[in-house]
């Protein structure tokens, strides 16, 4: 952001006066000049500490030779990329994966060198970006290899790829009866290498495993294949954090993380890493306080009527920053308490109700998403009031609120 334009001293007309001028002048004010952006009082937080420490954990929990890949599409889950790479890399991952060329070009152009994946197909004119800045792409068809080799030729390089292979999910991928064909043909070319491959399971994290094990049994008859084929074994990932946890049959040669060092388990039913916990919270201050008297009623459409005195606290976060769009629905946090949300969420605003919070203040912290004291409003809570999942939550908060990093690790 550019720098803010400094205020301008104040300045005085004399034109009216008969007294000396001297006399006349004003101190001059002394205003420090403004630097970084503007405050919001509604924000992301993000907890360095508990963001390393999952991400030791699950280095500790992981048998020894299976390599993490940490998975920073979309920002890092909504945490900032940069702020998780470097708590992936100092537990050692090996490996970053990505969705889009663009955050994979960011990060190498901030100097990051680790190997990086892009998750998903490219299109051709995509490809050129890949070569040019070192990033690792999925092939699930022949048409993107013979793109690749012809840009090796080019490059004079041999370009490292990793076989997609669609074991059931059907999103990307090559079907897996189809697979060995293809890795053949990548074997054979002279610029274009076959360093990994992987499938990606459509459902790890729930209690029945019917549905990955075949997938798994799929992927495995693929890798026969490629054995019989006399193919060297490329580098073999297959787990998300749902089969990191429960399929320890499917771990291979590399796991790729993204939710569960977020600090957030993919689901409710899957094994737990004791000591892990959300490294985001959402936060906003006590914007403004009105006092109801019965019958008034809180924000558009009149959803919310008082039914006594009561007290209602605004909070300066609403739908343009990610909260859901709920009425009358939801909790935020004040002074330890659960406050109710009363009425609509707004574009830039919401209620909430502290009659029961008489100690609560103008501009007082509430938590929308996280811990304080003894309670806690989780993601998945969250995403219940969204009627969706946690990674939606995770990811859904806008730009428009600024990341905070706290409490950074003691080295
Ligand atoms: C191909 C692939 N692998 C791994 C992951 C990481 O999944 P999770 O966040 O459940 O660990 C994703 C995320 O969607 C993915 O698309």
């Amino acid at each position: 952001m550019n720098a803010l334009p400094q205020p301008e001293t104040e300045t005085v007309s004399f034109a009216n006066t008969t007294e000396p001028k001297a006399e006349r002048r004003p101190a001059r004010p002394v205003v420090e000049p403004l630097t970084g952006t503007p405050p919001r009082s509604a924000w992301v937080e993000v907890d360095l500490t508990k963001l390393h420490r999952n991400f030791q954990l699950i280095a500790r929990d992981k048998p020894p030779g299976v390599k993490l890949l940490s998975v920073v599409k979309d920002d890092g889950y909504g945490h900032g990329a940069p702020a998780v790479v470097r708590a992936a890399v100092e537990a050692g991952a090996l490996w970053l994966a990505f969705s889009t060329v663009e955050e994979a070009v960011a990060l190498r152009e901030a100097g990051v060198a680790l190997p990086m994946l892009l998750l998903g197909d490219r299109q051709e004119r995509e490809l050129r970006w890949c070569v040019e800045h070192n990033l690792t792409c999925c092939v699930s068809e022949r048409a993107a290899l013979t793109r690749l080799a012809e840009l090796g030729g080019r490059y004079n390089r041999c370009i490292p790829v990793h076989l997609k292979v669609n074991t059931g999910m059907n999103r990307y991928g090559v079907r897996w009866n189809d697979a060995v064909p293809l890795a053949i043909e990548i074997a054979a070319s002279r610029t274009v290498r076959l360093e990994g491959i992987l499938s990606h399971f459509a459902q790890s994290d729930e209690a029945d495993k019917t549905f990955a094990m075949m997938q798994l049994a799929r992927f495995k008859e693929v890798l026969l294949g490629l054995a019989e084929a006399g193919l060297p074994t490329p580098v073999r990932h297959l787990c998300n954090s749902g089969g990191f946890l429960d399929l320890p049959q499917a771990h291979f040669d590399m796991v790729r993380l993204g939710i569960l060092p977020m600090g957030v388990f993919p689901s409710s039913v899957c094994r737990r890493i004791p000591g892990l916990e959300p490294a985001m919270s959402v936060k906003a201050r006590i914007a403004a306080i009105q006092q109801l008297q019965p019958g008034d009623c809180v924000g558009y459409g009149m959803r919310f009527t008082a039914t006594g005195r009561q007290r209602i606290a605004v909070l300066p976060i609403g739908y343009g920053d990610g909260f859901p769009r709920v009425r009358n629905q939801g909790f935020a946090l004040v002074r330890g308490k659960r406050a109710p949300l009363v009425g609509g969420v707004a574009m830039d605003a919401l209620t909430i109700d502290i009659t029961d919070i008489p100690e609560a203040e103008l501009w007082d912290e509430a938590v929308l998403m996280g811990c304080q004291g003894e309670e806690e409003i989780s993601v998945h809570e969250v995403a219940k009031l969204k009627n969706s999942v946690s990674y939606d939550v995770l990811t859904s908060w806008r730009e428009r609120l600024p990341r905070i990093y706290v409490n950074p690790p003691s080295r």
